[in-house]
């Protein structure tokens, strides 16, 4: 649908018709072939803004990427990382695709993959620099301040979360639209079928998302105009705890 490698319409159907968890165990193969895999260019920003921000009195040892899918941040941040970079998802499969790709990545930090909820993180004070991306969709708002204090338990003072996402489109453009039906379609699926497929659109945005980080102890800077064509309405928040 997307690529002749990607996965087909019918795949897409079939995954949205599953557990979110599982519903990427079934494309997990295919899923760097979908416009779902956050982009190289987007990352290397990402990458740029932690190390413009990384003094050299305290380099980066550890780093986490939550939601880590097939580990497309993770073998960014392995090269900038001394010990160790880790990955938490809760889909095997995607888990599974992340491990042989990360191994193949520069660095020589330790990969670790961890299976578990991104919204009771089981670290505690062992990071410095948390990521996450293309993944937000899936916290649902009442769910944020449980994941943001996930994160922040797991940062040590200091430590910074890094993140790229959106700004709230105005109403008068096609994004919002399509944003907001797709939102429309997915409450209905998912007021009728169980599991749950929980993937929105237009959350986690700024600014409305500081506030939060804010209430979780982060001071939060915001870098605009690094991401580069078709991704550049795109930010990327540091949040320093
Ligand atoms: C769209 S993919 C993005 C993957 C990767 N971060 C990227 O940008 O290419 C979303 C990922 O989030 C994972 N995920 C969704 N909800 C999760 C949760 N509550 N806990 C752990 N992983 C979750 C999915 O399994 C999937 O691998």
């Amino acid at each position: 649908m997307y690529h002749p490698e990607g996965p087909t319409f019918l795949e897409l159907m079939r995954q949205a018709l599953a557990s979110t968890e599982h519903g990427y165990d079934l494309i997990a193969p295919k899923f760097d072939r979908t416009p779902f895999r956050t982009p190289d260019a987007v990352l290397d920003a990402m990458m740029r803004a932690i190390v413009d921000d990384t003094p050299a009195t305290r380099p980066i040892r550890a780093a986490l990427d939550v939601c880590c899918g097939t580990g497309a941040a993770m073998s960014h941040l392995r090269a900038l990382c001394s010990d160790r970079v880790v990955g938490l998802d809760f889909s095997q499969g995607m888990l599974d695709e992340a491990r042989r790709r990360v191994a193949a990545a520069p660095g020589d930090a330790a990969v670790e993959l961890v299976r578990g909820d991104a919204l009771a993180l089981p670290f505690s004070s062992e990071f410095d620099i948390a990521t996450c991306v293309g993944a937000f969709g899936h916290i649902l708002p009442e769910d944020e301040e449980r994941f943001v204090a996930g994160i922040a338990r797991a940062l040590r003072p200091g430590g910074r979360f890094v993140f790229a996402t959106g700004e709230m489109p105005p109403l008068r453009a096609g994004s919002w639209w399509l944003a907001r039906s797709f939102n429309a379609v997915m409450r209905v699926r998912n007021a009728l079928l169980r599991p749950p497929f929980i993937m929105y659109y237009l959350t986690f945005l700024w600014p409305a998302i500081a506030p939060v980080l804010e209430r979780h102890g982060f001071t939060v800077e915001v870098h605009e105009g690094l991401c580069p064509a078709p991704s550049q309405r795109g930010v990327i928040v540091t949040a320093r705890r």
